[in-house]
């Protein structure tokens, strides 16, 4: 999308982000899973990738203080609100070092418990390329007995290249319609929610995707010298099936045989 850089989409939405997508996915097992997933790492630090307004970061700080929770976003507008609700949590003591940096170029130096990327954030990044450096980088800065974990969609298949609108919030003032675009072949999906207020006049969203299916996500994960540890369909622990709709993948550093 021309125009479109990696802040885009957090300057965009931080506003609206928490009101949108605060209940998007359940936050205690999310929590609970990433908690027990690092307790095997003593007390290096966890990573979440396009932390956001700190919608995990925040209670996943509080529930495994003292080990440190940094989180990486590309937009000061989202690391801002991430401060604002940090402040009004209930154990503000459990300060996340939230950095302005990108999530492959500025992941921190390990060893590293947890890499965490959430709610299809991974796909942000807009080329194969892109995915590909951030397996490799994440790779290289785990713990040995570190993980890697991408909660995703899984992307569907019978999905068309073309145009969609939808409506998403009809009220007396307000309409936010939902424009997009998808490009089977390229595998990307953009879009705008566009908003028409009364007092405000158009206000635009712009979001744009490159979506990997789990295998292509298992590809990557192998060129980069990671290997599937666990599927599930979400952090709950749920088993994943051909008909989940999202997956969450835990990828290791494989462990060398032993003779
Ligand atoms: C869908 S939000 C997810 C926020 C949070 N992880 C959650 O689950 O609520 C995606 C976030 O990734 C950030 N982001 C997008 N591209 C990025 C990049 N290349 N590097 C770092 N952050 C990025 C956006 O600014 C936004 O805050």
């Amino acid at each position: 999308m021309q125009g479109y850089d990696s802040a885009s989409y957090g300057d965009a939405f931080a506003d609206v982000y928490d009101e949108w997508y605060g209940d998007v996915s359940d936050v205690p097992s999310t929590v609970a899973a990433l908690a027990r997933l690092a307790a095997g790492c003593a007390d290096a630090p966890i990573v979440e990738l396009g932390v956001g307004t700190g919608r995990l970061a925040i209670p996943l700080a509080e529930a495994v203080r003292p080990r440190p929770v940094i989180g990486i976003d590309s937009s000061q507008a989202m690391l801002d609100r991430l401060h604002v609700n940090q402040r009004s949590a209930a154990d503000a003591a459990n300060a996340i070092d939230a950095r302005l940096g990108d999530m492959v170029d500025d992941i921190p130096p390990g060893p590293l418990a947890v890499v965490f990327v959430a709610f299809n954030t991974f796909f942000n990044l807009g080329t194969r390329e892109r995915q590909q450096s951030c397996f490799r980088t994440v790779a290289a800065r785990l713990a040995p007995a570190g993980c890697f974990v991408i909660e995703a969609a899984v992307p569907d298949v019978s999905a068309t290249t073309g145009n969609h609108v939808e409506v998403r919030t009809i009220a007396a003032d307000r309409v936010v319609l939902s424009v997009a675009r998808y490009d089977a072949e390229s595998a990307v999906a953009e879009g705008q929610f566009v908003e028409f207020t009364e007092a405000g006049g158009v206000r635009l969203r712009p979001w744009s995707v490159r979506y990997a299916a789990p295998d292509e996500l298992d590809e990557m994960a192998a060129a980069a010298g990671l290997a599937l540890r666990d599927r599930w369909e979400d952090f709950g622990g749920h088993p994943y099936t051909i008909d989940s709709e999202r997956h969450v993948s835990v990828y290791e550093v494989p462990s060398i045989p032993t003779a």
